[in-house]
């Protein structure tokens, strides 16, 4: 596969408060950001040119970033428009947004009070790659060997970019061992989400998801939560044992990335996409605007 790289492409990028050509959006070797992680970030989906749920991904990044310590310098309405103007200046119709905010290079040490934040928002075309049907095959997980992080071991509330460390390890592990993806269990080992995903379970009939108190509460977990219930299912938010994943039949993970990706496999569990899974799909697919494939 070739890859275009991402410091290497025709567009603009809106940072910190401009539009500027592509190539030009960068930072110091010496910011912060990128030696002690005080970075978080947003992925964002735009479908027909309109981003999904944009005001609710601006809020996460501004309070993503104040749960690390610091005010974003933007408006929630300024982000927005921000967004707006960028997905219009590249001409994305269906596409993916990516906003990041970080600390300067102002300071360097492990305390960082004088440092100024920034802020970027890049987005590029991301067309979906893959029939209903070849969805509904599923997908592969292996049990991640790293477990998510107690409250008060990380600020697990926020989208920031020191969690994803052993999001990418564990997604490194699994790939090569042939799988998609991981599941990461929680420091108690239940159930936490995959390394960019929520999950959910069938199960008798529910829908079952574990409850998120110290992982990302995605934006796409709670539209699909409303959807199930729109559709009469019940839906239990709960602690969930990976041993009780052998009465599950169907599993799918939620993200804006993911949308709503049925799960065939889990480690030793087993799951066939069906049903419930099909139905909360086309309700996604229509509930962002998806035109119907
Ligand atoms: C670790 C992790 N969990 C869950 C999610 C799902 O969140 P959302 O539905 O808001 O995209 C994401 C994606 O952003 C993620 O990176």
């Amino acid at each position: 596969m070739s890859l275009v790289p991402f410091d290497d492409r025709d567009g603009q990028i809106w940072h910190d408060g401009r539009l500027v050509p592509w190539r030009e959006a960068k930072i110091h070797v010496l910011t912060h950001a990128l030696h002690y992680a005080s970075c978080v970030f947003e992925g964002e989906r735009v479908y027909n040119g309109k981003v999904f749920k944009l005001a609710e991904h601006s809020q996460r990044l501004i309070d993503s970033g104040r749960i690390l310590g610091f005010e974003i310098p933007w408006s929630r309405a300024e982000i927005d428009a921000a967004t707006e103007a960028v997905v219009k200046a590249n001409g994305i119709v269906d596409g993916y947004v990516r906003p990041v905010a970080w600390r300067g290079a102002e300071q360097m040490g492990v305390s960082a009070q004088q440092t100024k934040i920034h802020m970027a928002i890049a987005t590029w075309e991301w067309p979906a790659y893959f029939s209903p049907e070849a969805r509904m095959r599923g997908i592969r997980l292996q049990i991640a060997k790293y477990a998510r992080p107690a409250p008060n071991t990380a600020p697990t509330k926020s989208k920031a970019a020191g969690l994803y460390m052993i999001c990418t390890l564990s997604k490194h592990a699994a790939e090569a061992e042939g799988y998609e993806d991981a599941l990461m269990l929680d420091w108690r080992g239940q159930v936490a989400e995959a390394t960019g995903a929520n999950v959910f379970f069938v199960m008798d009939g529910k829908l079952h998801t574990p409850t998120p108190d110290c992982f990302l509460d995605g934006i796409t977990r709670r539209t699909v939560i409303d959807l199930a219930r729109k559709r009469g299912l019940e839906v239990v938010e709960r602690a969930i044992m990976p041993d009780e994943l052998t009465k599950a039949n169907e599993a799918f993970l939620t993200g804006t990335a993911a949308e709503v990706t049925p799960v065939r496999e889990i480690g030793p569990y087993h799951f066939q996409p069906g049903q419930i899974t099909r139905v909360l799909m086309d309700d996604y697919d229509a509930a962002v605007g998806k035109t119907k494939a």
